[in-house]
């Protein structure tokens, strides 16, 4: 059942790009340069009514959530919040008829998403469910539902379902954008002819992953870990210090690598653990400003970069090296090395990888 893999978060991280290429599948028009969702009930003009989008859900699809909102503000120029499931019904939330609620969640069960998608639509929002399971409660309650092929997702942590809330994201964003005119169309194409390269690069890092599982057994022995990055890397770090903490159980914080200086640099001592992405070409600088920081105070800083990236490698003491691919792109392919850094330092640590202590995979009570 789990393929010839020791774990099932082995065999999912390997199905990413299975995953990614199921998910994509029929959302392409019959030129192939534009997305299009056939069974989307939202109408061209309600697309162009919204005024405001709200994304709702827990743990890593909350993080998938995170990516979302930057990528439909920047492409579609709504303005977009978002909220951990839980705490979004008690916040007395702006909502009206032209908010469109989009509530994420690979198992369609999680009690505190489906009651928050619940409270978007008494307050008169449309809503729109991403999910993995067909006909799961979440499914059945929202107006709208995009599927992500994930397959059954079995381990406790995450991996393939997340990979795939991201790239429903990047095709509704291009959807949204080609609809509401907000992104050229030369420019959108790019964009849809470089999503499509995506599956295989997940592949190429698949294929090359000793580098990283070095990396994770030099791991196995700390107590703590930074995990930095800005803008997009940002919400990539959260969901790789969340991966890292759920099956490790070393804890790590991700940081937004400016807020370091305003309260967290203070932790960072000799020795101090910080992996530092950098895919950002337009914030590539200040990443080196902050990796400067915490290498001053003797941390020991293992870089993540785009293969273009290579001034990168002279500030870090190991830098791991993506496949290029457009910076807005980056965090489908990012979070790979994050998975199996988590991966191997909790098989190290000898812990139930698949089944992590104290959780569920559906947690269904609020
Ligand atoms: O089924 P859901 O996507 O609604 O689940 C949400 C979270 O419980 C889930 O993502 C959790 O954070 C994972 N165990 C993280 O790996």
């Amino acid at each position: 059942e789990k393929g010839g893999f020791e774990h099932f978060m082995l065999k999912e991280i390997y199905e990413q790009p299975n995953a990614l290429q199921r998910t994509l599948l029929g959302r392409t028009d019959r030129t192939g340069r534009n997305i299009v969702f056939e069974n989307l009930g939202m109408s061209n003009a309600h697309i162009r009514d919204i005024e405001k989008i709200t994304i709702i859900a827990c743990g890593t699809a909350y993080h998938a959530g995170l990516v979302g909102k930057q990528l439909l503000e920047r492409l579609t120029r709504i303005p977009v919040d978002v909220d951990v499931a839980s705490e979004f019904r008690y916040r007395h939330p702006i909502i009206t008829d032209k908010t469109l609620v989009i509530a994420v969640s690979q198992s369609g069960e999680t009690a505190d998403t489906l009651a928050a998608l619940k409270e978007g639509r008494r307050l008169g929002a449309r809503t729109l469910a991403i999910t993995n399971v067909v006909g799961s409660t979440i499914a059945r309650e929202a107006d709208d539902v995009i599927l992500t092929m994930a397959g059954p997702e079995i381990s406790v942590a995450s991996t393939k379902a997340y990979a795939t809330q991201l790239l429903v994201f990047y095709m509704l964003a291009f959807y949204f954008a080609r609809i509401r005119s907000t992104v050229s169309t030369p420019l959108l194409e790019t964009y849809v002819a470089e999503l499509h390269k995506v599956p295989e690069l997940v592949g190429q890092i698949l294929e090359n992953h000793g580098q990283v599982k070095q990396y994770a057994e030099s791991l196995k022995d700390k107590s703590s870990l930074f995990f930095i990055g800005r803008g997009l890397d940002y919400s990539v770090a959260m969901e790789g210090s969340l991966k890292l903490k759920e099956i490790s159980y070393i804890h790590s914080e991700a940081y937004a690598a400016g807020e370091l200086k305003h309260g967290t640099l203070s932790l960072v001592e000799e020795g101090t653990s910080v992996i530092a992405l950098s895919t950002q070409e337009d914030l590539y600088e200040k990443m080196l400003g902050n990796v400067k920081e915490v290498k001053a105070r003797g941390a020991e800083v293992y870089g993540i970069a785009l293969a273009d990236n290579r001034t990168f490698a002279k500030s870090v003491d190991n830098l791991y090296l993506l496949p290029n691919t457009l910076p807005l792109l980056t965090p489908i392919i990012a979070v790979i090395p994050l998975q199996l850094i988590a991966y191997y330092v909790s098989v190290q640590r000898g812990n139930d990888v698949d089944k992590p202590r104290n959780l569920a995979k559906s947690v269904t009570v609020e």
